[in-house]
């Protein structure tokens, strides 16, 4: 690789050419004639005139290349006892039947597709054959209930559902068909076809006559080529929660996406072609479609689906076994899945078991790594660990130690220095750039490069407004940080209302929703406060309406219960405190921000827009009676 600073300086200054060079490292069918076209809209689309297909690139591509007998895709799971694998001819056969199948239903270039799956190989395959056709696939996690389904449903208005009979939980199978059944009663959008994978471990039938057996119209269906897709065309939209109850739609072009993720795999985790890497996340979220599925596959490695869990399947130890197995080489996880590791086994002994010599790095994001917990996984793993920084908006990293490069010192602590491409300031409440040490709002200039986010699904005006609008210029991450002497990065957690629990990305506002809408309460306000396991966990603070006879065990297992069957259990919403008001400005504006404050142990302001300052002594009150918010080191 070439000298970090040289790219970072050539990034930002010639941003054309470098990704230009860049996009030559993927076969493209045309290649573009230019990086970045500004819309009329004033936004800006990267490689337009460029023809390629990403499925093609994950598979075709390798077959074509002398790679069809390497493994593409392992499947591990603990969960069911069983474990797979799919070289990459493999794994092109079936992808080719599962697009033959949906071309059988009429999907064609443009369509929309929802995937609710497991983390099976079928999610896997399901993405690349809607990939394969042009069919734009929005994946929703399997564990969001049916509400949040449903919102999905209605926003991207697919033709045809992907789901199969459930997903396993270490404690519990959830069955998918009755959370379907009721997501489309709530949605208004119908939608044509529902194709169900029967897994085994689930013993029902199915009861719906509009559930169609996925295996049966595999079967039947004509494998199909690929489709010539332009490198603007949308590859897929993943909804991910605002600081509205309405999750946005993040749209991911195939052209940008495509040239990013094959430059970050070596120069992000420095692996090459035929090496193995291990994302354990889940294809529901923004990791596991970079770098479960559609980095790897396009470098030419080997990736893991992994359908467990880093403890209790069966053990503390299930990370180090798959890391030991199949010989990987640069592991992706959440800090959230060692916190839980170490507080099983806090001396690593289940290390022990496993060798791991090919282990070169570990890589972390998905929130804030406290160095403890750095520090723990670098002595059980005795590799580099390296915290870095992104969103479901730019698809993959955008502060990092560039691995592939040379690696720089790490800094504990911080997510590392901007990845060439972002120019990322720090600024302040006025939009004043803020030196070294300075804590501020985390921005990006824009335009961004390729993979971001050119806009949100059929939704310019949300886009501008959440993102664009707040400093002119620049893209609003909806973090706060500052920046050392260095460069090196600091994130310190989220400005918004959008919180970090287990690394799973959630907003307050759908949750605050909810509670809002039990006919006890009159008003609500839900906050993030800190967890030493998930990083945040959200509580809810609410005032009863006259002459409610609940008590409040009663009417916390009611609220927790909404919460589980609107947003899901994955929200791990569990805390409810009654009080008797909430601090607010003179305008009615509840005062999140100083709530979470007080639950961290923060120092804050007396907001001069206070109603009523005392509110503020009864809910510290409240919170350090009830144990609410631990600092985190
Ligand atoms: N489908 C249905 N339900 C799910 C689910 C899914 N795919 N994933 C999680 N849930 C449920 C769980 O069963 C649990 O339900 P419960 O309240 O009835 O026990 C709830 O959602 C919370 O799940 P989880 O956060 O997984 O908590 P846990 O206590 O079971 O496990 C950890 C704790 C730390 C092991 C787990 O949070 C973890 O693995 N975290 C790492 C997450 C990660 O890798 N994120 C990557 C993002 S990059
Ligand atoms: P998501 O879009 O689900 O990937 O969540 C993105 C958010 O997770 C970011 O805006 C951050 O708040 C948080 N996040 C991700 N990676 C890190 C990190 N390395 N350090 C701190 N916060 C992080």
């Amino acid at each position: 690789m070439d000298n970090y600073i040289n790219d970072y300086k050539m990034s930002l200054e010639h941003p054309e050419t470098f990704w230009l060079k860049r996009s030559k490292h993927i076969a493209w069918f045309e290649e573009p004639s230019q990086g970045l076209t500004k819309e009329e809209n004033g936004l800006y689309r990267w490689f337009k005139g460029g023809k390629m297909n990403t499925s093609f690139l994950c598979l075709d591509y390798h077959v074509q290349t002398g790679r069809g007998n390497q493994k593409a895709l392992i499947y591990d799971s603990p969960v069911t006892g069983k474990k797979a694998s799919y070289t990459f001819r493999e794994l092109l056969i079936e992808v080719e039947k599962m697009a033959g199948a949906l071309k059988s239903l009429g999907l064609q270039k443009g369509d929309t597709a929802i995937i609710y799956m497991p983390m099976i190989p079928q999610a896997a395959i399901a993405m690349l054959a809607c990939a394969r056709l042009g069919v734009i696939h929005s994946v929703v996690f399997g564990g969001f209930a049916a509400h949040e389904l449903a919102i999905r449903i209605d926003d991207a208005q697919p033709k045809v559902l992907l789901t199969a009979s459930g997903g396993i939980e270490p404690s519990r199978k959830i069955s998918y068909q009755p959370i379907i059944t009721h997501a489309l009663e709530e949605a208004s959008h119908k939608i044509e076809h529902i194709l169900l994978y029967k897994r085994p471990e689930f013993s029902e039938a199915i009861s719906d006559s509009r559930f169609q057996d996925w295996e049966s119209l595999v079967e039947q269906a004509e494998p199909v080529g690929y489709e010539i897709l332009d490198a603007t065309d949308p590859l897929y939209i993943l909804y991910t929660s605002g600081t509205t109850g309405q999750p946005k739609g993040i749209v991911r072009d195939n052209g940008g996406h495509a040239v990013a993720l094959k430059y970050s795999m070596k120069a992000v985790y420095d692996v090459d072609p035929g090496d193995v890497y291990w994302a354990a996340s889940d294809v529901g979220w923004v990791v596991g479609h970079s770098y479960i599925v559609y980095g790897p596959l396009i470098h030419g490695c080997t990736s893991i689906m992994f359908e467990g869990k880093p403890i209790k399947t069966p053990d503390p130890g299930t990370f180090w076994r798959i890391l030991s197995e199949y010989d990987v080489k640069t592991f992706f996880t959440a800090p959230t899945a060692f916190r839980a590791i170490k507080k099983e086994d806090p001396e690593g002994i289940y290390k022990n078991k496993y060798p791991t010599p090919k282990l070169k790095y570990l890589f972390l994001a998905g929130e804030r790594c406290d160095v403890a917990t750095l520090q723990w996984a670098e002595g059980v793993l005795n590799v580099p660990v390296i915290d870095h920084w992104w969103q479901t908006e730019s698809g993959w990293a955008m502060l990092t130690n560039p691995a592939g490069y040379e690696l720089m010192p790490i800094k504990q602590g911080s997510a590392g220095k901007a990845v060439p491409g972002f120019d990322l300031r720090i600024l302040g409440e006025d939009g004043t750039e803020l030196g070294p040490g300075e804590e501020g709002a985390v921005v990006l200039k824009y335009p961004l490069p390729p993979s971001c986010l050119p806009t949100l699904w059929k939704n310019d005006e949300r886009f501008i407004s959440s993102y664009l609008s707040k400093f002119p210029g620049f893209y609003l991450a909806g973090d706060g940080g500052y920046k050392d002497e260095d460069g090196y990065v600091f994130i310190t957690g989220r400005i918004d209302d959008v919180i970090n629990v287990a690394g799973h990305r959630l907003s307050t506002a759908e949750m605050e929703e909810v509670v809002a809408s039990h006919e006890a309460v009159a008003e609500c306000a839900v906050i993030g406060v800190n967890d030493q396991l998930k990083g945040q966990l959200p509580v809810g603070f609410v005032v009863l309406k006259e002459g409610v006879g609940k008590s409040e065990d009663q009417l916390q297992g009611e609220l927790v219960q909404m919460v589980r069957d609107t947003v899901g259990a994955i929200a791990c919403f569990k805390r409810v405190a009654k009080v008797d008001r909430l601090p607010k400005t003179r305008s009615g504006k509840i005062l999140r921000k100083t709530m979470r404050a007080i639950a961290d142990g923060k120092t804050y302001k007396m907001p001069s827009t206070i109603e009523e300052p005392l509110v503020l002594d009864e809910i510290k009150d409240i919170m350090l009676k009830g144990n609410i918010g631990t600092p985190i080191a």
